[in-house]
């Protein structure tokens, strides 16, 4: 591929069909391989989005200051998206975020901001209030808000959706997605069901977060602490990208299920993901284990192992937290 902008390499990604992970015959599972975008993860595609349509809007001046509460991929990708585009960008994150997505954004000239992640989501010290209090001090400043923007469930139901339902030429009947601003599985769900509304969304979702009951019950519960170790996915609040109306079925998952599924990806396809990759195809595997009937099953891996390599692809660190290996 040649492209005479970097940013015209986000998106348009591969779908590969597992083939050795997948025990069920009259069941394909596919998976969108989104560590192919040039930060590394799927969040290059709303982060490209809502820049652009805050530089339209003029809410995003040249010069400005990009600022974001991220779990990291998000991070990178607004790094990477301010370093090609002049931008400053200061990035506020959780201290469970693993040192190498820390020195990425730093890589890009980015400026973070280390939090505890035991402070609770009302906490003037959790990573997403440090984030607002900044945009409140700094001039030029403009907040990606990730989490309540529903541009970035637009960017999916523009790009993400299309792009499935392309490549499946319009065979896909599920779509599993684990979710934290729920923007991957709310937009490509709404666009997949806006093609076919026979098509099944499903969502895998950590012991730990609060997604699971709320879809069950219409709860919160507060109890949803979020002391899981998978990155990136699951809640402790209800962020606004989030549509539930869109889900068909809910699955919860452990931290073991998620790493040791991440594990086998890498070692039995070659596919080399996150820990929510190996989560999105456990649930995938879940689900299929329910089908009679033949099914085309789509699912994303949302970024690269390469960002975990100190963690679950280290065979001391899952001895050393009780995992399988
Ligand atoms: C590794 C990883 N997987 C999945 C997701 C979930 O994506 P979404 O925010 O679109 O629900 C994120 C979001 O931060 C992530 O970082």
């Amino acid at each position: 591929m040649n492209a005479n902008n970097l940013l015209n390499t986000i998106g348009n990604t591969p779908l590969v069909k597992l083939q050795k992970i997948n025990p069920y015959p009259h069941i394909e599972i596919y998976v969108k391989l989104e560590f192919f975008n040039p930060s590394g993860s799927i969040k290059d595609r709303i982060v490209k989005h809502i820049v652009e349509d805050a530089e339209e809007k003029g809410i995003l001046k040249p010069g400005g200051t990009i600022v974001e509460g991220t779990s990291g991929n998000t991070g990178a990708a607004i790094a990477m998206l301010a370093a090609a585009k002049g931008y400053k960008a200061i990035l506020t994150m959780p201290d469970k975020v693993s040192k190498e997505k820390q020195n990425a954004l730093k890589a890009y000239g980015a400026e973070i901001i280390v939090t505890k992640t035991s402070a609770p989501h009302d906490s003037p010290e959790h990573y997403v209030n440090i984030a607002k209090k900044i945009v409140s001090e700094t001039k030029d400043s403009f907040h990606l808000n990730q989490y309540d923007n529903l541009k970035n469930t637009e960017a999916h139901f523009l790009t993400t959706g299309p792009e499935i339902w392309r490549q499946t030429n319009g065979k896909v009947t599920h779509f599993v997605a684990a979710g934290s601003t729920g923007g991957t599985v709310s937009g490509t769900g709404k666009y997949l069901k806006s093609q076919n509304p026979q098509i099944k969304i499903i969502m895998p979702d950590p012991i730990g977060s609060i997604y699971y009951d709320y879809f069950k019950t219409g709860k919160i519960n507060t109890d949803g602490t979020c002391t899981y170790q998978v990155e990136g996915v699951g809640e402790d609040h209800i962020a606004k990208a989030m549509d539930f109306s869109l889900i068909d079925e809910m699955y919860k998952f452990t931290d073991n299920d998620a790493f040791t599924m991440s594990r086998r990806l890498a070692r039995e396809e070659g596919i080399f993901g996150g820990g929510t990759g190996g989560a999105n195809v456990w649930g995938a595997l879940k689900l299929a284990e329910t089908l009679k009937e033949p099914a085309i099953i789509v699912t994303v891996i949302p970024d690269n192992g390469v960002k975990y390599l100190s963690k679950f692809y280290s065979d001391e660190w899952m001895i050393q937290n009780n995992y399988q290996i």
